[in-house]
């Protein structure tokens, strides 16, 4: 079983949102809080994939709210991108991690659950139409890209892919693990910041 399973044919971002709460494309709703589903702009030229929700973003069911969502919006910002005017999503839209404790600690999902889940993805961007994909991280730029494709090589270029262009960069966790977090930052608002002159072209 996949998301396909439990998409529905035609639907808007609404009912696509709607249906999602109900998905079991994989184990992970099982364990997990609500489906995160994307949030934005219905109409938006610029979509952001990240990977999964983070421990907080599975409390409340909205993506991007807690560290790492804080950096994001830091560097849309100091890359003069307004987070009002982009969608927001991620790549797997169930939390996955394992119980140390009290605390719970994100895994990486599996290649079974980014397949399982990109019917979702490939939804929302049928409804969206964006012009530009961000992918946060490896496990976004793999969900879209395949399994053999690596950021180290690629980040900060313009892929044209399946009727939008595809822009690989880091996900903002990995600058916030960075021994050399003040450097990682500025290179992930650098890569952004190249978004805006290319969509004015
Ligand atoms: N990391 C992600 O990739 N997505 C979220 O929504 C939060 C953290
Ligand atoms: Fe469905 Fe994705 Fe959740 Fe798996 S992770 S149950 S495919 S929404």
């Amino acid at each position: 079983m996949t998301a396909a399973d439990f998409v529905p044919q035609h639907a808007g971002l609404p009912g696509l949102r709607k249906a999602a709460r109900d998905c079991q494309g994989c184990a992970l709703y099982r364990f997990a809080g609500p489906t995160v589903f994307g949030e934005g702009r219905a109409d938006a030229d610029i979509v952001l994939l990240g990977e999964q929700p983070g421990d907080q973003e599975d409390r409340v069911g909205h993506p991007f709210i807690g560290p790492a969502g804080r950096l994001l919006d830091r560097a849309l910002a100091d890359a003069g991108i307004d987070r009002d005017q982009v969608y927001v999503t991620n790549a797997v839209k169930h939390f996955k991690f394992t119980e140390r404790g009290k605390r719970r600690i994100h895994q990486q999902p599996n290649r079974t659950e980014v397949v399982a889940c990109a019917p979702w993805f490939d939804a929302e961007i049928r409804a969206i139409g964006p012009r530009l994909v961000v992918c946060l991280g490896a496990v976004a730029a793999q969900s879209l890209l395949g399994p053999s494709f690596r950021i180290t090589s690629h980040r900060g270029q313009f892929l044209p892919h399946a009727g939008y262009v595809v822009l690989p960069t880091v996900h903002p966790a990995s600058v916030l693990r960075n021994p050399d977090r003040d450097r990682a930052y500025l290179a992930f608002v650098a890569d952004l910041k190249c978004v805006a002159p290319r969509l004015a072209r």
